[in-house]
């Protein structure tokens, strides 16, 4: 087994406290070049970031900062996750503006006194050799209920906060005065002056993301949230525009997207994640459906938006979804097709998240036929491949003759049941992948 050179005395470089660099750092396939090596486990190119394999931290609200401020418990779980080689941790949903929190104990990122508990833990995962991505959202009519992790009246799922537990039912905003159902808060409609704040929030916030060092950031248009919501013809019927048309109901995250892209590094890829259809179809009433989602998919681009984060749902009690272990990764797979379909233009890749829990399920969804190679979105924004007969390529067929679904995998709960999920995955794969340095003796053999 060949190790790479530096010594653990070697500092990680820029790191703020001493730790050994992880050269390469955790997660990366050391016989990187051989065809052995599955897609999971080879670099991904987002703009001016790589990626050390194809796995992401699902960015998962804790429920535990303190007034929007991330705490240790932050930096141990997510800096965990990094350290075991994941190559992008993403952080939770953090709200742009305080009204924007589900539950009162949301990361947030309002206000400068919450950069420094962030960059903490970007910090970390730096000096890890890994990257770093946080979740900008918005609640919307989700907002101000008490966390799942407080004990609740009996047979209730979910229960709003009122002011003596650090809620704000009077202030919960949402495109309609439309509650989510009868154990939210109503919320208010929004002006347009509601609306351009939040706007502002979101590139507010983009800015702090910056400062505390993040590498990428992710808008939260998914579950239900404001502009999920705002996507809805069922939950966005305002006659302004900002409601009623395609056009108007994708206007409020169209304009995020600008306000943020405008805040953020050039260099720095920008990750939406939207909810492909909100699983409502049974109604035979107008929905957010994957039509629709292809259609946004394929604007993105063109706003700057690297990466597209495939989820679905949360945005009706009433969703009626179909389950079984592809339910959602198939969509992502449908949409990849449909961005790369579309003839000359920028392409986008695309995340795919949802029941992700074995090795090869992880390594079907992303694995590309040697001739793909490995690719990435260029500066300018169109597709860069190692394998030159690439542009045009609409899609590929593995071993197994599945497609290629997503160029990303996000894993939420896999990683709480098992934080090595990545280098177990390598193990189960047999690919030999680089352990952090103090953890080799531990390694899987
Ligand atoms: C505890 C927990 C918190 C979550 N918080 C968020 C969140 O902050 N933002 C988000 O987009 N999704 C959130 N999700 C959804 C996950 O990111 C992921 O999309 C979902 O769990 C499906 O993936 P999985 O089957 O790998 O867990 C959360 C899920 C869990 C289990």
């Amino acid at each position: 087994m060949s190790f790479h050179t530096s010594t653990p005395r070697t500092p990680a470089a820029g790191a703020p406290f001493y730790t050994p660099a992880q050269d390469p750092p955790a997660g990366t396939a050391l016989q990187a070049s051989s065809p052995a090596v599955p897609t999971l486990f080879s670099p991904l190119h987002l703009r001016g970031l790589t990626l050390t394999n194809r796995f992401a931290v699902s960015p998962m609200c804790m429920d535990s900062a303190d007034d929007g401020h991330l705490t240790d418990f932050h930096l141990v779980s997510l800096g965990g996750w990094a350290m075991r080689g994941v190559a992008l941790t993403i952080v939770e949903a953090t709200a742009v503006l305080a009204n924007g929190r589900i539950v009162p104990e949301d990361s947030g990122l309002w206000k400068d006194s919450q950069i420094a508990p962030l960059k903490r833990v970007v910090d970390f995962i730096h000096s890890q050799g890994q990257k770093a991505g946080i979740q900008l959202g918005h609640a919307g009519r989700k907002a101000s209920i008490l966390s799942s992790q407080v004990e609740r009246h009996p047979g209730m799922q979910t229960e709003v906060a009122t002011p003596e537990q650090g809620g704000w039912p009077e202030n919960v905003w949402a495109p309609s005065a439309i509650p989510y159902s009868a154990t939210y808060a109503t919320p208010k409609e929004m002006t347009l002056e509601d609306i351009a704040e939040v706007i502002q929030a979101f590139a507010d916030a983009s800015a702090r993301a910056v400062q505390a060092g993040f590498d990428t950031i992710e808008i939260h248009a998914a579950h239900g949230y404001l502009l999920s919501e705002s996507l809805s013809p069922i939950t966005n019927r305002r006659i302004d525009t900002y409601g009623g048309s395609f056009e108007n109901r994708t206007r409020l995250l169209r304009e995020v997207i600008a306000a943020v892209r405008a805040v953020i590094p050039e260099q720095m890829p920008l990750l939406v994640r939207i909810s492909a259809t909100e699983w409502m179809e049974w109604t035979a009433k107008e929905s957010w459906d994957v039509p629709q989602s292809l259609r946004l998919a394929k604007m993105l681009p063109d706003l700057g938006v690297d990466l597209l984060d495939v989820s679905t749902g949360g945005n009706n009690k009433d969703q009626k979804i179909v389950i079984h272990p592809y339910y959602q990764v198939d969509i992502a797979g449908q949409i990849r097709e449909a961005v790369r379909a579309e003839s000359g233009g920028k392409k986008m890749l695309i995340g795919a998240v949802g029941l992700v829990t074995t090795a090869e399920m992880a390594r079907s969804i992303v694995q590309q036929s040697d001739k793909e190679g490995v690719y990435g979105v260029r500066d300018d924004g169109t597709l860069a491949a190692a394998a030159a007969d690439l542009e045009g390529t609409v899609e590929v067929e593995t071993e197994h003759g599945q497609k290629t679904r997503a160029d990303l995998v996000l894993v939420g709960r896999q990683f709480l049941r098992d934080p090595n999920f990545v280098l177990r995955t390598a193990h189960e794969l047999g690919v030999d992948v680089q352990w952090p340095r103090q953890f080799r003796r531990g390694k899987f053999s």
